[in-house]
């Protein structure tokens, strides 16, 4: 008679099984998804760019509480962001609208290349006018590049070992902020193109420095690490944008795993590979980390805290190139996060529909939530490094 029941009860577990499974709908192939959202977020930033065609010099930066489109000129720190998701959008499907796109919203940020009160240019003409050379061969861009690749490269200080993120304040004389690590692959650039190493050896020394002064034991980073600038020692730890000095602010982790990964790209030493790999332990592994795989804007903010979808697209982006440098099984992981992250970003929660969320792909990013600035908007770099998953899943 037990046997009976037990049998029974397998045999309803095994239908509620089929009923669930059957029930569940069929995920979208991920080729079909791919070029799907790449399509409409062509057509989004086409919107974007015509929208501001007749206002000179103002570049997308995000929208208001009234959903209006908020601008910024090119001295913010995003102003590449725009010109760069056109040119991805660009190599994806070339057309005489987009290139024109591109090339206007690239020229809006020309004038940084001699701004050297900011270590962002890295940001604003290695996405814009890097992805321009990178596409079309454009002397003219190489030049500004190389111009901008001097003015970042005079923030660097032989005594700290470390580009200077923002300038001398109150609370620090010599910030170094993690973000840092992104201006990296700009200086590679221009080591290469100009035969002049003394912007890869930045590159090391900065980069070297980070892996001894931001990480904390378990791989996250701090956001902000300032230096003694006349004796190259380490005054202050804290953060700008995350919880608190101690938290794992999103982004911060975001920056780094991507940083590194091109620090390994371009010197192959293992080391760097060893600390890519130790960041996105920290990340993939982390209990705070949603089953979405789209990070609260802080691992250690307090809970239902706000998503950051820019946060999840840069991690999306970096892992699969990393997923390039590690054994398959990793590599495996990797790529299946990643496409957990493309999934959710694609799904109508984050992605906008045509003409929605002032122009801009993607809804859910934080700037800034301690100076609640930009909480749970869209912002260019989520859009950017979304393309730029997109494209990098779909040459897999
Ligand atoms: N400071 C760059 C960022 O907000 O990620």
């Amino acid at each position: 008679m037990i046997r009976y029941f037990n049998t029974c009860r397998f045999a309803a577990f095994i239908i509620v099984v089929a009923a669930f499974v059957s029930c569940q709908p069929a995920q979208e192939p991920m080729s079909g998804l791919v070029k799907d959202r790449l399509d409409r977020s062509m057509q989004q930033c086409l919107l974007m760019a015509e929208s501001l065609q007749n206002l000179p010099d103002q570049l997308p930066r995000s929208i208001n509480a009234n959903g209006e489109l908020v601008t910024s000129r090119s001295d913010w720190w995003c102003s590449g962001f725009f010109a760069g998701s056109l040119w991805y959008l660009y190599e994806y499907q070339p057309s005489q609208t987009l290139l024109d796109d591109a090339r206007r919203y690239s020229q809006r940020v020309e004038k940084e290349k001699d701004n050297k009160g900011t270590h962002d240019l890295g940001f604003m003409l290695y996405c814009s006018f890097g992805n321009g050379y990178r596409l079309t061969g454009d002397t003219a861009f190489r030049n500004i590049m190389l111009t901008g690749a001097e003015s970042l490269s005079s923030r660097f200080n032989p005594q700290v070992g470390c580009i200077q993120s923002w300038g001398a304040n109150q609370k620090w004389q010599f910030p170094v902020i993690i973000d840092n690590m992104m201006n990296l692959e700009f200086l590679f650039w221009a080591s290469k193109v100009s035969g002049n190493s003394k912007y890869r050896d930045i590159c090391i020394s900065h980069a070297d420095k980070t892996i001894e002064n931001h990480f904390r034991p378990d791989y996250s980073s701090y956001h902000v690490v300032s230096y003694d600038p006349v004796s190259g020692q380490v005054e202050k730890k804290n953060t700008a944008q995350g919880y608190n000095d101690d938290s794992a602010w999103a982004r911060g982790q975001a920056w780094g795993l991507y940083g590194f990964t091109v620090m390994y790209r371009e010197t192959q030493d293992g080391k760097y590979l060893e600390q890519a790999k130790n960041i996105a332990h920290f990340i993939l592994q982390h209990p705070n980390l949603p089953a979405d795989k789209i990070p609260y804007w802080d691992f250690n903010a307090p809970p239902d805290a706000k998503r950051d979808a820019s946060a999840g697209a840069i991690i999306a982006s970096a892992l699969i190139e990393l997923s390039g440098y590690v054994d398959p099984s990793l590599a495996q992981r990797y790529l299946s996060v990643a496409e957990t992250q493309i999934r959710t970003l694609s799904s109508p929660e984050y992605f906008a529909a045509k003409g929605d969320n002032g122009n801009f792909i993607l809804k859910h990013s934080v700037g800034s939530l301690p100076r609640n600035s930009e909480v749970d908007v869209p912002l260019t770099y989520a859009d950017y490094y979304y393309i730029e998953a997109l494209l990098r899943y779909q040459s897999l």
